[in-house]
């Protein structure tokens, strides 16, 4: 239908109220809180836009199967069922639960990494590199250089280059444990992978006999932009798009708290039975049993109704158009975003969008705190706050992108939310030139962005 209105595929059963506050009331809590937004109380927030990971609304089905989780310790009904899904999305028979993603990553760098390594990947997401690097291990980014043309439009800013990646693999080969595909590309701005790409680098990995690894914690929504911006794929069912891009890879692990709706869960799923075995091994030390892993039974059981409901193609049309729409409205506003928006929400390019205020003044971080201030919006900043580092003579060295990241929850907000959201930003870009940047007062050594404080700069 040529319908221009998003109709949300699902009607609402129960309700949370919002967190409404006064002006005043939000200049206070971003003062106490150190202009950092983890500091604000979730109720003191009127729209979310912190992360789009595990703050899915479930559905009626998968509460229902909240209340059929089996709770035993070993074998429970609930781990065959998820057992099950995960091998029939997936194609990988060792299926291992986990709590969440970076569960996955500790146990398979464990395994995998160590020193004198080389891990590969399109990007690392942070967790990830996180892992790779606590192996003492070095995380390889091979991105396309088109990522880093911010507002320029490429349908599949995910991609690896295959280029890069087979030179790598020459000069590297058998230190190189494995090559990871994120899908969809979260650190380039939830950017999808293209088929062909997936193919070609599971052809370049075969033939040095690497493994490839998909980190698939948005693997629905790549699919589905496969299905919209790829040659070939627009009349083919998601399904089969998403069996085959699994065919590619020989494991594959996944933080189930995007793309299986659910609010807590995740796992690892490999080919190779002798990985499988020690994986189990670590897995029982820090998670749980094999046959649950860090999770409750219901917890098992809502992962695999929501593997099944991601897949609902009137569900996908729905978040893929609605993040295309949030988009298009921040374009028009004047804001400058990556282009073009990619899976799970929008990044705005706040360099771009406030050029008077300097990367060493946190020009994205003092945007996120407008948003807050004059809306009760929360965002994240994914820039020199997060990025930034200090050189060896103590200089500063920003990020290569000032980004915030507008990550939407999935089947939680509205249109008219989406709407308030635009007109907040459309109302801040009025007068961008007058906000000012931030000072950073106090940062820790690791994942500064958690815990730093910052003030108002001087005018
Ligand atoms: N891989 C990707 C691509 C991710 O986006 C995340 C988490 C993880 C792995 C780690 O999974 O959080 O379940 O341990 N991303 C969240 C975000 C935190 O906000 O983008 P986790």
């Amino acid at each position: 239908m040529p319908w221009k209105t998003i109709i949300e595929p699902f009607r609402i059963k129960s309700v949370e109220p919002l967190g409404f506050t006064t002006p005043a009331e939000r200049e206070r809590l971003l003062r106490e809180g150190g202009f950092n937004l983890f500091n604000i109380p979730a109720n003191k927030v009127l729209i979310d836009l912190l992360t789009d990971s595990g703050t899915s609304a479930m559905s009626a089905e998968q509460w229902a199967g909240i209340m059929r989780g089996d709770e035993s310790y070993a074998g429970a009904t609930s781990f065959y069922r998820f057992e099950k899904k995960v091998r029939e999305l997936t194609g990988l028979r060792e299926v291992i639960p986990v709590h969440q993603g970076r569960a996955a990553e500790r146990i398979l760098f464990q395994l995998l990494g160590g020193p004198d390594k080389v891990v590969i990947a399109n990007s690392h997401f942070d967790t990830t590199r996180a892992n790779v690097e606590v192996s003492v291990a070095e995380a390889r980014d091979l991105v396309i250089g088109e990522a880093a043309r911010i507002g320029v439009p490429h349908p599949f800013k995910g991609n690896i280059d295959t280029l890069a990646l087979e030179g790598c693999l020459k000069e590297l080969g058998h230190k190189v444990p494995l090559v990871i595909m994120t899908v969809t590309n979260n650190s380039v701005g939830g950017q999808p992978v293209s088929m062909a790409n997936l193919r070609e680098a599971s052809r370049i990995c075969k033939q040095y006999g690497v493994p490839l690894f998909l980190d698939c914690a948005r693997f629905a929504e790549n699919a589905w932009l496969i299905k919209k911006r790829e040659t070939g794929f627009s009349t083919l069912p998601v399904r089969d798009i998403v069996t085959e891009m699994f065919s590619y890879c020989q494991g594959t692990w996944m933080s189930s708290k995007k793309d299986a709706l659910v609010n807590m869960g995740g796992f690892l799923a490999l080919s190779d039975p002798a990985l499988a075995k020690k994986a189990r091994e670590v897995l029982i030390i820090g998670e749980g049993f094999t046959t649950y892993g860090g999770l409750s039974g219901r917890d098992l059981e809502a992962v695999a109704i929501g593997l099944d409901e991601v897949l609902d193609e009137e569900y996908l049309a729905y978040r893929i158009r609605s993040i295309e729409y949030l988009g298009e409205g921040l374009r028009k506003a004047g804001v400058p975003i990556v282009e073009p928006p990619g899976g799970h929400g929008v990044y705005v390019d706040a360099k771009a969008f406030l050029p008077h205020i300097p990367s060493r003044l946190y020009p994205a971080q003092a945007l996120a705190c407008e948003l807050y201030r004059l809306g009760g919006i929360r965002t994240v900043e994914i820039g020199s706050l997060m990025f930034g580092k200090k050189g060896k003579d103590g200089a500063f060295i920003p990020a290569r992108a000032e980004l915030v990241r507008l990550a939407v929850p999935r089947r939680v907000y509205t249109q008219s939310h989406i709407d308030y959201v635009i007109e907040v930003f459309a109302k801040l870009a009025e007068d961008a030139r007058g906000l000012r940047g931030l000072d950073l007062i106090e940062a820790s050594e690791h994942l500064t962005h958690f815990t730093a404080k910052l003030a108002p700069a001087a005018a």
